[in-house]
């Protein structure tokens, strides 16, 4: 575990304008050591080291609940390391990320705590919890399995995702997936689910292939919003019957979003996220260029159609979304995506993005006015805090809470792109993308550790989250 030098004196974060989820309001907020003690207008400076926020929003820290860094996919692995892919994302303003470790098939899940924690050693800018990636609950009838993810929500990895897509590689088939759902009715953890129907999108997959349909297109061509749609909705039936909830991770569609609103409707526990990427590129945008520079937007699911992004916006707007994490899984283009050049099954999917979330979502969504400044705070930071296990020690501002803060620019102009971006990655989604609104100082458990869009912290001093099962308590 990282030491951390106690402050002698207490940071104090004077005229700013603090927002959380449910209220925005002018006050300082007096750190001590690595915990927020204080947060009310007029807190004297004496003997306290001063920071003028005049002008500056004071926000809690941002929480990325669905990275992947250091992740074998595809005979490659994500650009980015716990080192690199936690220094972006705080320079961005994220000082919390939940990232997934994978259970090998035919292995124990323990065996793959083991070694993200060595992966996350020595390397993690920022505070990190994992989730857990079942694919595999072993032969005898899942006992063994079962326990093991009992023996995981004691460790602090309250959550559990299953895909239903990538067969042969990551699909659980649908067994094996209630009874992880079961467990989790148990255990107080949350099941998040990869909702693709992956039987059906290999049918279409082996056609396109056999008619000679190669291009990166086909990767979105052959991954219809049905068969996401499909999916939620057999996911929630699931979830219902085990008497579990459930988190949709990137949803991508408006097919899909009916599906959560209308069990959400119905007073079913079920969560939704969804991407900067779905909210913001689309098809017809960014997969237009018919070359194989279309791969850079390879990733699943798919990018959709555009009339799909104000259906997500409303959906976040209105909560039948409750998160934006970014799915961060970078692959170089020159050297990764170019694997799959002459078959699209072959390109590593995933993209970069674990930088730009907060600057995305307060430009397209607060300065556009489809998010309120308290929304913006709710789907990037206390709702992934709450929904993960995390709440009150993260993803707010209130005295007790980890002193996870960002003092935000609300009228800082920036220019993204892979020319100045931090994330080990040769190009950007967002390239040219100008957003106004930048993290200006980002202190992670009281220590200023990005000024200026300048890192100052040390690898490795971010510690590994033991998260709270939540036990039922879901609304
Ligand atoms: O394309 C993606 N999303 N890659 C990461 C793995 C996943 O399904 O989340
Ligand atoms: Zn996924
Ligand atoms: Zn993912
Ligand atoms: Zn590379």
């Amino acid at each position: 575990m990282p030491h951390r030098k106690e402050l002698l004196m207490g940071l104090l974060i004077q005229n700013g304008t603090v927002v959380t989820a449910d209220k925005t309001f002018a006050a300082d907020v007096l750190v001590e050591g690595e915990v927020i003690k204080e947060v009310r207008a007029g807190i004297s400076s004496n003997g306290h080291t001063v920071v003028d926020a005049a002008g500056m929003l004071v926000l809690p820290g941002g929480i990325d609940a669905h990275t992947h860094l250091d992740m074998p996919f595809g005979g490659t692995m994500s650009s980015d390391d716990f080192e690199t892919g936690t220094r972006a994302a705080a320079i961005g303003g994220t000082t919390t990320i939940v990232d997934f470790a994978i259970q090998a098939k035919g292995t124990k899940m323990r065996d793959a705590l083991d070694l993200w924690w060595k992966k996350a050693e020595g390397k993690a800018c920022i505070d990190y919890g994992l989730h857990m990636i079942v694919t595999d609950l072993g032969s005898d009838a899942g006992k063994a399995g079962l326990d093991d993810m009992d023996d995981l929500v004691r460790e602090g990895v309250a959550s559990f995702k299953l895909f239903m897509a990538y067969p042969n590689v990551l699909m659980a088939d649908d067994a094996t997936i209630f009874k992880a759902l079961r467990q989790t009715a148990k255990n107080g953890a949350l099941v998040c689910m990869h909702a693709e129907n992956g039987s059906v999108i290999d049918v279409l997959v082996q056609q396109a292939l056999a008619e000679g349909k190669t291009a990166p297109i086909y990767h979105a061509l052959t991954r219809p919003t049905l068969a996401e749609a499909e999916a939620v909705q057999r996911a929630i039936a699931m979830a219902e019957i085990a008497g579990a909830p459930v988190y949709i991770v990137h949803l991508s569609s408006e097919d899909a979003l009916n599906q959560v609103r209308e069990a959400r409707d119905r007073g079913v526990p079920a969560f939704a996220e969804t991407c900067p990427q779905y909210l913001l590129l689309s098809i017809e945008d960014n997969m237009n260029t018919g070359s194989f520079e279309d791969a850079k937007y390879v990733f699943t699911p798919p990018l959709r159609e555009k009339k799909n992004q104000a259906r997500l916006w409303d959906g976040l707007k209105h909560d039948h979304l409750q998160v934006v994490s970014t799915d961060h899984c970078p692959f170089c283009f020159a050297d990764q995506k170019v694997l799959g050049i002459d078959d699209f099954t072959k390109i590593p999917n995933g993209g970069p993005g674990i930088e730009n979330r907060m600057q995305l979502i307060h430009h397209h969504g607060v300065n556009s006015g489809r998010l309120s400044l308290n929304r913006f705070v709710e789907i990037t930071a206390t709702a992934p805090a709450r929904i993960f296990g995390m709440y009150p020690k993260k993803g707010t501002i209130a005295p007790g809470s980890d002193a996870d803060i960002v003092i935000w620019d609300p009228e800082s102009e920036h220019t993204i792109s892979a020319a100045t971006h931090n994330m080990r990655c040769d190009y950007s989604m967002f390239e040219g993308y100008q957003v106004r609104g930048n993290a200006r100082q980002v202190y992670s458990a009281g220590e200023l550790i990005v000024e200026h869009g300048r890192f100052l912290g040390k690898p490795g001093r971010g510690r590994y989250l033991k998260r709270e099962p939540r036990g039922g308590a879901w609304r």
